[in-house]
């Protein structure tokens, strides 16, 4: 094997608080695209299809292409997912923090999950709050002409009562854009004894700014196929390479 795998396994292994950020890239192994990569969603079509104005101006569209790229009701868990699972059994790890909402962290077993970019689960009226389960969408998708629409309240501009994906959209905030919510992350990550960052190009904010907040005596390790702008900070320990087979290696070792 080779030095960093050493060295990043026996950090996992002293480590007792070790904080996870994930990103799309964990769950291209479960056949969910990623962003940002070769094959990526926006090599489809450009960010702001996932922007709010979009969602405001074009609701259909956004719906028929939120429904086939983000929403994944039978993916499994794959074996990174599990080992992180295992590893907050174990007591290792504390806390993910994931920019996915595909829900295969808790898929898994893992409990102590921060969807900071919300979920494709639920949607719910921008209006009332009404939340409909996805399933409930999907019905509606198919028998509704303005299935986006809230039918449970009322407003002047039905614009005002449109049911969005609870999701975070571009130009969009989530329930963890909020003072406390980002105190409550900017903690986890400054207890940290280890920082492991999963699967993401580190290129959206205010998620990518979070391994800044870390206690610089404290490594960071980052497992991703592709570079990132954090790959050559002092304390940080990169692999590009697969996060399966290398959780899989590391969790062999530590056993
Ligand atoms: P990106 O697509 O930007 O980055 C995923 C990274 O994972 C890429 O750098 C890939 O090289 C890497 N990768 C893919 N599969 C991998 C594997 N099996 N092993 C190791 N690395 C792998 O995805 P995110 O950083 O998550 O927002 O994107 C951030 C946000 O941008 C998303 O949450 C999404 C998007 O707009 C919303 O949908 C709300
Ligand atoms: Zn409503």
């Amino acid at each position: 094997m080779n030095t960093s795998f050493d060295i990043c396994t026996s950090l996992i292994r002293k480590a007792k608080n070790i904080i996870v950020l994930t990103g799309a890239g964990i769950s291209t192994e479960s056949g969910i695209k990623d962003f940002r990569s070769k094959t990526g969603v926006y090599k489809m079509a450009p960010e702001y299809i996932l922007s709010l104005d979009y969602f405001y101006q074009h609701p259909v569209e956004f719906y028929q292409f939120a429904m086939e790229n983000l929403y994944h009701p039978d993916a499994k868990p794959n074996q990174g997912h599990k080992i992180l699972a295992k590893w907050e059994e174990q007591g290792r790890v504390q806390h993910i923090i994931t920019q996915n909402i595909d829900g295969l962290h808790q898929k898994a077993g893992s409990r102590h999950v921060i969807e900071f970019h919300g979920t494709m689960k639920t949607a719910s009226c921008l209006n009332c709050g009404k939340i409909y389960p996805a399933e409930e969408m999907e019905e509606r998708i198919q028998t509704m002409h303005d299935f986006y629409i809230c039918d449970h309240c009322e407003t002047k501009r039905e614009r005002n009562r449109y049911i969005k994906p609870d999701v975070v959209l571009f130009g969009d905030a989530g329930e963890w854009f909020t003072k406390k919510g980002f105190q409550s992350i900017l903690q986890l990550i400054k207890h940290a004894d280890c920082l492991l960052v999963l699967g993401t190009s580190l290129k959206v904010t205010p998620f990518s700014t979070f391994p800044q907040y870390r206690s610089q005596n404290d490594p960071m390790i980052i497992i991703n196929r592709d570079e990132t702008p954090y790959d050559s900070l002092a304390g940080t320990y990169v692999m590009h390479e697969s996060i399966g087979k290398i959780l899989t290696q590391i969790d062999r070792e530590l056993s």
